[in-house]
């Protein structure tokens, strides 16, 4: 089929501080628009690219984690939406939607294919939803919310970075289950949106709040069953002097501490064991024996018109650079997403 030009976006070098623009270089490469014979590969035109907050843990040079850094110089790989161009590959035939780990660039040649899901076209869902809604980050707050949280009818549940992709359904789903939700974010308009679109109980603006301990204890006066946390550092501290007897904290995500590098301690540890609590990590992927079951039930509750999903989209792959970094300020409003190609 040919070589084309293949607009790309490539990691410098490793960072220890806050991701840049500068961090990242977009160039215009090549691609060979074909899959190597017999090597069961495949070939796919990239649609939507899906910035998520742990693409900054791979941008540093730490091999402990559960997923290893990037490359420098090499092109950044993260969760896509893309149609299949060319295949040598049984399950997967040219024209098929396929999500899953793609690089970001306009055309990439998938090797691992075991890890592309198919994804079925159905005309009353967006796209791009599968790579938030119905994506890594949908099922990162369904996973955390009923198996990490236990949660419980008319409980009281506070979630942060609440508007953002796994807060807002968390939220939603803490609503349908009948629980009191509380959420926090980074802005007025934020605020707005969690209140009036969300269907949340209440929600504030962490940055306007001085003094954490005492925000929470004005929203919870009766204090906090479940915290679903996405951002650690102060605001956990805090929240654990409010929570009550028996709670639960899911320890999602620790964006506000990606930037340090001398992460914040905690000083009230000894809420867990004065009140019971139980505080445990999770990670999405230790969950994806639910993920069918989760895809039902997100759809159904979607076509129902029981919940919504807010999404930021920007155009053009020059744009993402821009739009990954403005995860770690808050730019974004709602699950950022940015569009390569709309076919
Ligand atoms: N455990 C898992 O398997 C798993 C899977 C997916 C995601 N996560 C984690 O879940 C969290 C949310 O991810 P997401 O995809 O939904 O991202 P997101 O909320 O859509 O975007 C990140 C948001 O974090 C907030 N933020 C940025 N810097 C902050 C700081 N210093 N302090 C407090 N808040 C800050 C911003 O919102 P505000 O304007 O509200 O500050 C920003 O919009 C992240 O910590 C992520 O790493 C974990």
């Amino acid at each position: 089929m040919g070589e084309v030009a293949n607009k790309q976006v490539l990691l410098r070098g490793f960072i220890t501080a806050s991701p840049r623009e500068t961090d990242l270089e977009f160039r215009v490469g090549r691609a060979e628009l074909g899959v190597p014979d017999g090597s069961k590969a495949v070939l796919v035109k990239n649609l939507y690219l899906s910035c998520d907050p742990y693409m900054r843990g791979r941008m540093r040079e730490y091999y402990n984690s559960y997923i290893p850094p990037f490359q420098p110089g090499s092109v950044l790989e993260g969760f896509g939406l893309a149609k299949v161009v060319a295949s040598e590959n049984p399950h997967f035939r040219p024209g098929d939607l396929v999500s899953g780990m793609t690089g970001w660039e306009e055309y990439s040649l998938i090797l691992k294919t075991e890890q592309l899901r198919k994804v079925q076209v159905d005309e009353k869902i967006p796209l791009s939803y599968h790579l938030g809604l119905l994506g890594m980050p949908g099922f990162t707050a369904y996973a955390g919310f009923y198996e990490v949280c236990s949660p419980k009818k008319g409980e009281f549940v506070f979630v942060s970075a609440a508007s953002g992709a796994v807060g807002q359904l968390v939220g939603q789903l803490a609503k349908l289950h009948g629980c009191y939700v509380v959420g926090s974010a980074g802005s007025q308009q934020k605020v707005d949106i969690l209140k009036n679109k969300l269907g949340f109980d209440d929600a504030f603006n962490y940055k306007e709040e001085v003094d954490l301990v005492a925000a929470l204890k004005r929203y919870f006066p009766q204090g906090i069953d479940i915290y679903f946390d996405n951002v650690g550092g102060a605001m956990l501290d805090a929240v654990l002097l409010n929570m009550r007897v028996g709670g639960r904290v899911a320890v999602c995500g620790v964006i506000s501490q990606h930037g340090i590098s001398d992460p914040e301690g905690l000083h009230n540890l000894s809420s867990l064991l004065f009140k019971r609590i139980r505080m445990q990590g999770f990670l999405q992927s230790d969950y994806l024996h639910l993920f069918p079951q989760f895809l039902d039930c997100i759809v159904e509750y979607y076509k129902q018109g029981k919940i919504i999903y807010i999404e930021d989209m920007t155009e053009g792959l020059e744009s993402a650079p821009a739009a990954l970094v403005g995860l770690f300020s808050g730019r974004n409003v709602g699950k950022q997403v940015v569009c390569v190609s709309r076919e």
